[in-house]
């Protein structure tokens, strides 16, 4: 299965989600390959400090300038591909191979205007040229404040939102998603119990049921352990 990750802001979470799905999937012994699409090469370089911490399992990503396309032919798994705005005819072409796209959408008012665009985009590119793929939304870097109701709004506006599922596992903004990336390693692995790691957990279960209850590998060895507090 081909899922994007995407939307047309900037900072809503594609590589972090990208880079998290790609470790929850390893750990389930699943197959996974990781296309980086986006020239700014977040998710090349977070996968890059990840082999030189020697953490495991392995990733398996492709720098932005690959062509996802032979590679698919041959792949008999997952792919995840993290893509760019800044790159118009490369996200058109991942959101022709896309067999799901997945969007986090930060709670903004400009947020769901750009996730709509984005959806317009969708359309335009599909055309007449496929069916239309599985569009999943979610809220994330949202509000961990109580008082705070913009996370709620957001998620009620993207209800109206037209072939689209919204699912209701938010990811909260939790300071544990910039220690991933400058550690190399999911939130889940850093701290298993903290609530980014519960809600995380939550979502790839809901992006994956069939591998929701499958058999996990080991706390990851880390050569150079920088361990998590
Ligand atoms: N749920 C979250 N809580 C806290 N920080 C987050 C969360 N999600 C993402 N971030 C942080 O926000 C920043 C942007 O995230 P990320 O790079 O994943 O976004 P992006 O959509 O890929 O951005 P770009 O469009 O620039 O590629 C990073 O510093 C990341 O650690
Ligand atoms: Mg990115």
């Amino acid at each position: 299965m081909v899922t994007v990750i995407g939307n047309l802001k900037g900072g809503c979470g594609k590589s972090t989600i990208t880079f998290n799905l790609a470790v929850w999937l390893a750990h389930a012994g699943e197959n996974v390959v990781a296309f980086d699409l986006d020239p700014q090469a977040t998710l090349s370089e977070v996968v890059e400090l990840r082999k030189e911490e020697g953490v495991e399992p392995f990733i398996n990503a492709y720098r932005p300038d690959t062509d996802p396309e032979p590679i698919l032919k041959e792949h008999k798994g997952h792919a995840l591909m993290d893509i760019s705005a800044s790159n118009r005819w490369t996200m058109r072409q991942a959101i022709l191979m896309a067999d799901r796209i997945v969007v986090p959408v930060p709670p903004s008012q400009a947020d769901v205007w750009s996730t709509q665009r984005f959806l317009d985009i969708i359309a335009e590119t599909v055309g007449r040229k496929r069916d239309w793929p599985e569009v999943v939304l979610f809220v994330n870097r949202a509000d961990t404040h109580p008082g705070l109701r913009e996370s709620d709004e957001t998620e009620e506006a993207l209800t109206y939102l037209s072939r689209v599922t919204v699912l209701k596992d938010r990811i909260g903004q939790r300071t544990a998603y910039r220690r991933s990336f400058s550690e190399g390693r999911a939130v889940f692995e850093l701290s298993p119990r903290s609530k980014a790691a519960q809600e995380f957990l939550g979502l790839a279960k809901k992006l994956y049921p069939s591998l929701a209850k499958k058999r996990r590998t080991k706390r990851p060895v880390a050569k150079h352990a920088k361990l998590a507090s």
